[in-house]
């Protein structure tokens, strides 16, 4: 049995890795990665690094031969550029024979007003078109997503958001990497969605649960889309960044990421790492730097 996962030199790839090094033996293990180089340290761990560029579908059939099950995480460009590339990866996945599929998706992604949901929802579309088993693991929000605004409050700053009253379920990326390790490397997931959502909480929650690890009070400051994308420019966000940003705070405050689900402590076994301590590990890294 070969697992392979590609973006292993990305955040939460790497996170996989290590996660799937503690209980798969090394040559089990392989990863896709863009840049071989990066992956020196996986390579070191035993791992079989293959380049491979969702941009690049012929170095995807190298990269996934002889490959049993497979982790995509998904990419980082614009929606058309992802749409693209996750299907240049899922076609590859079929021509190898791949068996398994996990995919990174977001949360309730078929039907998401989520500003962000579009590559998903083609991407799941695509995997299930293949016949070939699946996981969608759809990702809520990462904790991590919030550093910078962490980072302003632990400058003196408000929390600012336009997101509203809507909650959303904010967990760590090692809670999601151990979550689709566990779902690549174990049996029973074929067919599988799981809506992998945090405890939800809103805005002045979490600003309220960052005060408490700071042991200060947090003012929260809601304010409109216009106002934020002012804040953000403000802050110096490059100016293709800011309808990303304000897209977030609107799709949060749509709802689209208040999905109530306890798939997450299924497949980790385990309660999803409490708020607080995710806060802490935060700021403890942000004041590590
Ligand atoms: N649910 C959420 O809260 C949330 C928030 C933000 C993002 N996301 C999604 O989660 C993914 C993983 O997050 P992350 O923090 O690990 O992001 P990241 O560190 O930016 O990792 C993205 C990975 O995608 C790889 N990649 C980009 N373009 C590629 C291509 N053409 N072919 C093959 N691989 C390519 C990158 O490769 P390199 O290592 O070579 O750069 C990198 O490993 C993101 O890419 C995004 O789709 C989810």
């Amino acid at each position: 049995m070969k697992l392979l996962v590609t973006g292993a030199t990305g955040k939460l790839g790497s996170k996989v890795m290590d996660v799937l090094l503690e209980s798969v033996p090394a040559d089990q293990l392989a990863v896709s990665v863009r840049n071989p180089e990066k992956a020196e340290d996986l390579r070191s761990r035993g791992v079989d690094v293959r380049q491979g560029d969702f941009d690049h579908p012929e170095t995807l059939d190298t990269a996934f031969a002889g490959i049993d099950r497979l982790l995509i995480i998904s990419a980082d460009g614009d929606n058309d550029t992802r749409i693209r590339q996750h299907a240049n990866a899922v076609e590859a996945a079929q021509r190898a024979g791949v068996k398994f599929i996990a995919y990174t998706s977001i949360a309730n992604a078929s039907e998401s007003k989520n500003l962000m949901a579009p590559p998903h929802v083609a991407t799941e579309k695509a995997i299930k078109e293949t016949g070939i088993p699946y996981s969608f693991l759809r990702n809520n929000w990462y904790l991590e997503n919030e550093t910078g605004s962490i980072e302003g409050v632990l400058a003196g700053a408000p929390w600012v958001t336009s997101a509203g009253s809507c909650k959303t379920g904010w967990a760590l990326q090692q809670d999601y990497a151990e979550a689709a390790a566990a779902v690549l490397s174990g049996d029973g997931h074929e067919n599988t969605v799981y809506e992998l959502s945090g405890p939800l909480y809103t805005q002045e929650e979490l600003a309220s649960a960052l005060g408490e690890v700071l042991g200060k009070d947090i003012p929260v400051q809601q304010v409109t889309d216009e106002e934020y994308a002012e804040i953000m420019k403000g802050l110096g966000l490059p100016d293709f960044v800011i309808p990303i940003v304000v897209g977030i705070q609107e799709s949060i405050r749509n709802g689209s990421l208040a999905v109530e689900s306890n798939d997450f402590e299924k497949v980790l076994g385990r309660q999803v790492t409490p708020l607080n301590e995710g806060l802490k590990q935060i700021v403890n890294a942000i004041q590590a730097k």
